[in-house]
């Protein structure tokens, strides 16, 4: 049976059993912050274990990706290891439970699989006695056959979540599979008997506090491991070899050459390189992409793994994106998704791959060296230190430097490395203490707001505000007071300046009262506490004080075009170069926008246009801006774009353009979009592999920019004496002119050379019957020379001829002799003896030679030389 067809068996198998069969979700969990990937089957279904959502049917089956990363060490080394996998499940929402689960669960590996009954034997929970008289008295198992194990107890790893008891299917591979250790058996964790099935009897839900309480009905989930039941049914030793597997490992063969079954460390290769671009390959399909943090530092690093592993193998080139297409193949049966988004998972990996073969080079280098110097020093560990220098300037992971330090049988100083990286994280702090948004900070912005509450913000609606102070800080303290000259953050019981955020920049502005002149310079948050920092330029401010807040308007106004542009412009990308396209950071100031989003390569002239463009079009059609309050469910629902990192349940705001966009945003915006008035591009670069950024102006900025520009076409339309409208033509016309102008005197040279033949003729001697013409030329290169000699030469019929060209400060030489003469002289070492005396070098053939020489003011002495070598010869 294939991978296909059992998975497709299954399916079809629990759909006869009245379930609902549910595509895989996306890998990247939705709406669950306590999980980086999608790692079970029941993972994406929890909220309909735990009663947050009704499910569309209380009988549901899938074929579900999955990700594990916390075995990454092991995978490739072991047959059953990975970090993708495919786990089959049924599900039971408070309909069946555990009769029906068990039976049908036998059903169909005894006689749809028809595996052996003999082979297979059962593990259940010590204390379900429900489950052992299942299996014993319904299913027919003798007793021996099923096992009690305190392991049986299933939860999803993070200490939340639905869980419960389990019962697991076991199968026998036979003995000489076995470790032959006397205690073996279904327990053991050797290669004999592979677990093929785990049931969970879902009926507990484990709370933050550690506590089990009962879920409102009894669920049932089951995970099967799609690879290693593949692997039994085709009869092959590791998942690596089942049909699900094994094209990639044929396809990196055909790359190498290298037999598979070389040897151990080239079997770990082909692992590692087959299971991680599955994972990547599925990741980056359901959106993920490479970065430094979270999912993104997981596919790097295992993308880094596998490139490292290749090397092994003899690869130095990027190759894995070459195998995307192969994964795409064999997969696209159960997961049609795939080859949508081939070419952009291509790129990415790509992309990706270049980068760290680049950086690889360089660091293996490293390390190599540095595993040398401990050698020397007489050590095989590699320092935390230097195993931190790798991770922080290489990207090396430290278990990437654990791999290569262990093939040379050196060890890594782990407890080292984890100190110095606390001590990178301090500096860091440290950092962040100084300006402001440190601890210490956020400590007494968190004891003002347990005092005084959340200051209420009224800048959506307002400008101005009359309102008090409720606290200053200054130095990260709490002070009564802040006199003239001072600096230092207020905190107004309400108060109409945005905090930075969002990537949009704090408000500016002052505050007005009696006896008091002050500057607002900024407004942040801290502790959920917005607080405006502040120079007094006048009197005392303080605590207690009513004051009138007002925002800068020009700038905020500034801010809020470039703000809403950035939405257009977002959903503008998304149209003309794909959905693909996501942001990836944003910077909204008043005198311009910066937008980083998705995307495998540089914008063509045409795209950028395209979408300037269309940005100016949705700017002209004057949609109304508009900002509802909402639950993020709600806000998915109608369409909005929201960022990975909002939170299930909590109320968010989203910002409508007219019918163009919707997007959450905190944000402050135009009430339509014609107030943005004009939008200009102005450059388009890459930040990182995948990763391209756009600036932007908008309204008065991009006006000035635009006018800008015109007056340097001006200038030079003048300078060329032209209308700017001409200006083109204009200097298209002066490029051909030059051209003519080039052409025409590089033949009134050669005129120039050729009087110059005419007089040079006149030079001629003859000395003892050889004619001989040695003469100088003014400022000729060394080719023209040689076509001068050509020249001379001809119109000589017969004689030795030697020219010196005088090019300011150096001589260059030719010498000639025609055929009829080369018995008797030799062109070669004419020149040679001539072209010492200016202090040069240089020899040739006998017909003709090149020399050059230093000193010009010895040319007529060289000449003469080359008069009597040809008076003497
Ligand atoms: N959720 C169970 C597992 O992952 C079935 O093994």
């Amino acid at each position: 049976m294939t991978g296909n067809e059992l998975r497709k068996a299954f399916l079809d198998f629990f759909e006869s059993k009245g379930h609902l069969i549910l595509p895989s979700a996306s890998l990247v969990p939705k709406d669950d912050p306590t999980l980086l990937w999608i790692n079970a089957g029941m993972a994406p279904l929890k909220p309909y274990f735990d009663g947050r959502a009704v499910p569309p049917k209380r009988r549901i089956s899938t074929a579900q990706k999955c990700i594990r990363t916390n075995d990454i060490e092991n995978v490739g080394r072991t047959a059953r290891h990975h970090t993708f996998f495919e786990m089959l499940g049924n599900f039971s929402f408070g309909d069946y439970f555990k009769e029906d689960a068990i039976k049908w669960a036998w059903e169909f590996v005894t006689e749809v699989l028809e595996m052996p009954e003999e082979r297979l034997w059962v593990t259940i929970h010590p204390e379900d006695e429900e489950a052992f008289k299942i299996w014993h008295e319904q299913v027919g198992l003798s007793a021996e056959k099923i096992l009690r194990d305190e392991e049986n107890f299933w939860e999803i790893g993070t200490g939340t979540g639905p869980c419960g008891p389990c019962t697991e299917i076991h199968y026998d591979r036979g003995p000489e599979f076995g470790c032959g250790k006397p205690d073996c058996g279904v327990l053991c964790d050797c290669d004999r008997y592979l677990e093929v099935w785990n049931l969970v009897f879902t009926q507990y839900n484990q709370t933050e506090d550690g506590k089990y309480l009962p879920l409102p009905q009894k669920n049932i989930d089951t995970g099967m491991g799609l690879e290693r039941v593949a692997s039994i049914l085709q009869g092959v030793n590791s998942n690596y070899e089942t049909d699900l597997v094994k094209p990639v490992i044929d396809k990196v063969y055909e790359m190498t050459g290298i037999d598979y079954n070389k040897d151990e460390q080239v079997r770990t290769a082909y692992r590692v390189i087959a299971d991680h671009i599955r994972a990547i390959t599925f990741a980056v399909s359901d959106g993920a992409m490479p970065s430094n943090e979270g999912r993104g530092y997981v596919i790097r690093r295992i993308l880094r793994r596998a490139v490292r592993w290749g090397r092994i193998l003899g690869i130095t080139e990027p190759f894995l994106y070459k195998l995307v297409p192969v994964v795409v193949n064999m997969m696209e049966e159960g997961y049609p998704e795939l080859k949508e988004r081939e070419e952009h998972v291509v790129r990415i990996v790509q992309t990706e791959e270049e980068r760290f073969q680049e950086t690889l080079d360089q660091g293996l280098h490293i390390l190599s060296q540095m595993m040398a110097e401990q050698k020397k020093a007489g050590s095989n560990e590699i320092t935390g230190e230097q195993a931190f220098k790798l991770y922080d300037t290489y990207g090396f992971p430290l278990d990437l430097t654990q791999d290569i330090a262990q093939e040379e049988g050196f060890t890594v100083d782990v407890d080292g490395f984890k100190a110095a990286m606390e001590e990178q994280r301090e500096r860091a702090r440290a950092a962040r203490e100084e300006y402001g948004f440190g601890d210490a900070a956020a400590e007494v912005y968190k004891k003002i707001r347990e005092e005084k509450g959340i200051p209420e913000f009224s800048g959506y609606s307002s400008l101005e505000e009359e309102t008090e102070v409720i606290a200053l800080v200054k130095d990260g303290r709490l002070v009564d007071s802040l006199s003239a000259g001072e600096e230092g953050q207020v905190v107004l019981k309400k108060t109409p300046f945005y905090a930075e955020s969002g990537g949009q920049v704090g408000d500016t502005g002052r505050l007005e009262g009696e006896g008091i002149t002050v500057t607002v310079t900024n407004t942040r948050k801290l502790a959920e506490v917005n607080f405006s920092e502040v120079l007094v330029e006048d009197g005392n401010l303080r605590v207690g004080m009513k004051v009138k807040a007002v925002v800068e308007e020009v700038l905020r106004k500034d801010t809020a075009r470039n703000h809403s542009a950035t939405h257009i412009l977002h959903k503008a990308l998304k149209e003309i170069l794909g959905d693909h396209v996501n942001q990836a950071g944003s910077l909204v100031e008043p005198t311009r926008l910066r937008f980083d989003f998705t995307h495998y390569q540089a914008l063509t002239d045409d795209e950028l246009k395209a979408i300037e463009e269309k940005v100016n079009e949705e700017i002209r059609k004057n949609h109304p801006i508009e900002t509802t309050v909402t639950t993020l469910e709600k806000a998915k629902e109608m369409g909005a774009i929201a960022l990975f990192d909002e939170k299930y349940g909590s109320d968010v705001r989203v910002v409508s353009i007219g019918d163009y966009s919707m997007e959450l945003c905190g944000g402050t915006h135009l009430k339509a979009s014609g107030e943005i008035g004009l939008f200009k591009i102005v450059s388009e670069t890459g930040i990182a592999a995948g990763t391209r950024r756009i600036e932007a102006l908008t309204g008065r900025h991009a006006l000035d920019y635009v006018t800008r520009r015109e007056t340097i076409l001006k200038e030079a339309a003048e300078i060329v004496k032209a209308k700017p409208d001409e200006l083109v033509e204009r200097l298209e016309r002066l490029v051909v002119e030059i051209k003519e102008k080039d052409k025409e005197i590089d033949a009134l040279k050669q005129k120039l050379a050729g009087s110059q033949v005419d007089e040079i003729l006149n030079q001629v001697k003859e000395i003892n019957g050889v004619k001989f013409l040695g003469a100088r030329v003014e400022g000729i290169d060394a080719s023209a020379l040689r076509n001068m000699g050509d020249e001379l030469k001809q119109r000589l019929g017969s004689g030795v001829i030697v020219l010196a060209s005088d090019m300011k400060g150096k001589v260059l030489f030719v010498a000639m002799v025609t055929d009829d003469l080369t018995k008797r002289f030799h062109a070669g070492k004419i020149i040679g003896e001539v072209a010492r005396i200016t202090g040069g070098g240089g020899g040739g053939r006998p017909n003709m030679a090149q020399a050059g020489g230093k000193n010009p003011a010895k040319i007529s002495e060289a000449l003469k030389k080359a008069e009597e070598i040809v008076m003497q010869g």
